[in-house]
């Protein structure tokens, strides 16, 4: 006989118009949907297509009409601006969230409208996103971290009609003027944004001196608060922009229908958590972990969510996540493992987490990059409770591989994020796209359609959507991950099949990179690659070639290349290394070998390939790699 997770993921594999149709019940639709899904034109899947919603009805105004106004909605707890605490119940929620929607729309702003919102890790940013989901108006966060540059290019991308911002956010070293960085990625995008909104904070001011500047406290005084519009559930709820191969980012759509299913299903179904219990995500709105489980989902499930300005470590020291835990009573936190780890670093015992009593926690969520299984021991063993290892992406919004406590607790295996939760048919193909048997590598990509609250598309190019998920193994999305499926049925996320880092659970592109120090007047050529790091997980580290000719001296070069990505892509980005060579090993026809590169900067075995232009080349690559701190012994490694 089938056990529970047997029958539930069958049935949405074989019947997803049963399946989701019934998890749909669960919101409230102004008009319900005429088809549950819409496959008339592929790879264009749509979810209940005729149905008429809106998300920040469903994540604010339903509690409120339910008779939940009091609860918390959100707790703010700010360390890293010296221990700011605020509570927000879901009635102070609805009210401020109508008067800014009511404030934006006086600017302008309507049903369709683009807003870019680049802010702080603090409410009015989570007020922002749902503010504009209450007009039917699309926001695209920023992560904070991102220059000037990245933000004009997002700016240009979904020419918004209007900016939310902040006068500053805070860093243990340093106050970031979101306001200036604003300012300067208006002075380079072609598009002119018509109105911008500043939130005043006290940590530091700002002049608005241009009339298109607009006091956030002032317009929302005088606004009127106003009423959810109902939209379609295919209509865009928010572009989310993340890291491809190349330096062009791409802006992830979703809808308003689908997402608020998915996400309210995964709230019992994977986390097993029930409404009027405490979540906490330790992540930031500028990232998909932010936007699905610091926002949405949460709110969706009538929960209370912890919104954390801080870092793991030095809030005064690294039992700040214990604190939060016991003093709000949190029953599920969901964080990357590099925070983790930076804890761990500092108290290897977990002397810290015998401070606290920390009963109330019951499961632990890790996700944005693969888990050490060091880690996972170290949370099993001072935090008592489930260590669950589930992945991701920006691309799906919501977890596909799990271990689905909600349904069912399966022992976990160290190294695998578990089994393939409902709506995902998960299978793992070579590169001539046949199936591969069990415990064989390959490329993981899911059959179609991707359930409800996956990416509808990228914004304003179906054509990339196509070529960059659809194309490669027609009837498949291809998720850019390799790995493999074992005996069990246990799903195993190895590594990136494209040029896509992750440091510190923040995805970034090498060739972004390489875009940027290739940008430089003294470089001809450049190649970045992901070096293993045992905190952050992996960081990106550089080789170059010069022009001929060049007179500077090369440090300065090397310093200049290293500040420059700081500049133009952000410090998020933690680009620290850099060194000159005097040619790149290429294969004949050309291509530059970084595989072979990343493998002998890792320490890894590696072969001299056979392709390869001049074989002598790659003695210049060890010795640069050495001029950064790597040991030579790598040479022993060639096979
Ligand atoms: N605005 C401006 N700058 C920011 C920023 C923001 N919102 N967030 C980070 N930065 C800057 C930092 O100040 C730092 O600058 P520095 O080089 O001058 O020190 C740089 O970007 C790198 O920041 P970060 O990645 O946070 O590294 P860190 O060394 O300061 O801290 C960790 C290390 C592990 C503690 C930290 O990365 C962390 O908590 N990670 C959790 C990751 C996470 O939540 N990921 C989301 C996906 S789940
Ligand atoms: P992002 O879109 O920023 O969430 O990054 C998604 C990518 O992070 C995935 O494609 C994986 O490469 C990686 N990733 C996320 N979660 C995990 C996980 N649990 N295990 C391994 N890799 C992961």
């Amino acid at each position: 006989m089938n056990d529970k997770y047997e029958e539930i993921y069958n049935r949405s594999i074989k019947d997803p118009d049963g399946f989701w149709g019934e998890a749909a019940e669960d919101i409230t639709w102004e008009k319900r949907w005429d088809t549950v899904l819409n496959a008339e034109n592929p790879p264009f899947y749509r979810w209940f297509k005729g149905g008429l919603l809106n998300t920040c009805y469903n994540a604010v105004d339903r509690h409120v009409d339910d008779g939940y106004g009091e609860q918390d909605a959100i707790i703010y707890d700010s360390p890293v601006t010296g221990g700011y605490k605020q509570k927000i119940t879901y009635s102070e929620l609805q009210d401020q969230v109508a008067r800014l929607a009511g404030a934006i729309s006086t600017l302008g702003v309507n049903k369709g409208d683009t807003v870019i919102i680049y802010m702080p890790m603090i409410p009015e940013a989570i007020m922002a996103m749902l503010a504009c989901a209450r007009i039917g108006a699309i926001h695209a966060v920023v992560f904070g971290g991102f220059a000037p540059k990245e933000l004009s290019e997002r700016i240009d991308d979904c020419k918004p009609k209007l900016v939310l911002t902040a006068s500053c956010g805070v860093e243990p070293n340093r106050t970031i003027d979101y306001k200036a960085m604003l300012d300067g990625a208006l002075g380079i995008a072609t598009h002119k944004v018509p109105n911008s909104v500043i939130l005043q904070r006290k940590q530091q001011y700002s002049a608005l001196v241009s009339t298109t500047d607009h006091d956030w406290a002032e317009i929302t005084k005088a606004a009127h608060a106003i009423p959810c519009v109902m939209v379609e559930s295919d209509h865009p709820l928010y572009i989310l922009y993340t890291s491809g191969t190349t330096g062009q980012p791409k802006g992830i759509v979703r809808d308003h229908g689908g997402h608020t299913v998915a996400l309210r299903w995964t709230m019992d179904n994977f986390y097993n958590v029930k409404p009027g219990e405490v979540y906490w995500a330790a992540s930031d709105i500028g990232w998909v972990v932010g936007h699905s489980y610091i926002v949405y989902a949460p709110l969706l499930n009538r929960n209370t969510t912890v919104v954390f300005e801080g870092k793991p470590v030095g809030m005064p020291d690294a039992g700040t996540f214990w604190r939060v835990i016991n003093e709000y009573n949190v029953k599920t936190l969901f964080t990357a493992p590099t925070a983790l780890r930076a804890i761990k670093k500092e108290d290897a015992n977990g002397e810290l987490t015998k401070k606290y009593d920390l009963t109330c926690l019951k499961a632990l969520f890790l996700a944005g990059e693969r888990c050490d299984p060091d880690t996972i021991h170290w949370a099993r063993e001072h935090l008592h409770c489930d260590v669950v290892d589930h992945w991701w992406q920006t691309e799906t919004g919501w977890v596909i591989a799990g271990n689905p406590l909600g349904i069912k607790n399966f022992p976990i295996k160290l190294g695998s994020s578990t089994k393939p939760i409902p709506g995902y048919d998960i299978q793992i193909l070579n590169d001539q796209g046949e199936q591969v048997p069990p415990n064989e590598l390959g490329n993981i990509v899911v059959k179609n359609p991707l359930p409800p609250g996956t990416m509808l598309t990228l914004w304003g190019s179906d054509e990339r959507f196509k070529q960059t998920y659809m194309d490669r193994f027609p009837g498949y999305y291809l998720s850019g991950d390799s790995g493999m499926i074992d005996e069990d049925g246990y799903v195993h996320i190895m590594s990136r099949i494209d040029d896509v880092i992750n440091v510190a659970g923040h995805r970034l592109s090498t060739g972004a990179m390489e875009e940027v120090l290739s940008g430089h007047k003294d470089v001809a050529e450049a190649a970045v690659f992901g070096v293993e790091d045992a905190l952050k997980g992996e960081v990106p580290m550089g080789l170059v070639v010069l022009n001929l000719g060049v007179e500077t001296d090369i440090e300065e070069v090397c310093a200049e290349l290293i500040q420059r990505v700081r500049s133009i892509i952000g410090p998020v980005a933690a680009f620290k290394s850099v060194s000159s060579i005097s040619r790149l090993p290429k294969t004949r026809s050309g291509k530059i070998l970084r595989g072979t590169i990343r493998k002998i900067a890792n320490g890894k075995e590696w072969a001299m390939p056979a392709t390869i232009e001049d074989p002598a080349v790659m003695t210049e690559v060890i010795e640069g790699l050495s001029r950064m701190g790597y040991p030579l012994s790598d040479i022993d490694k060639v096979v």
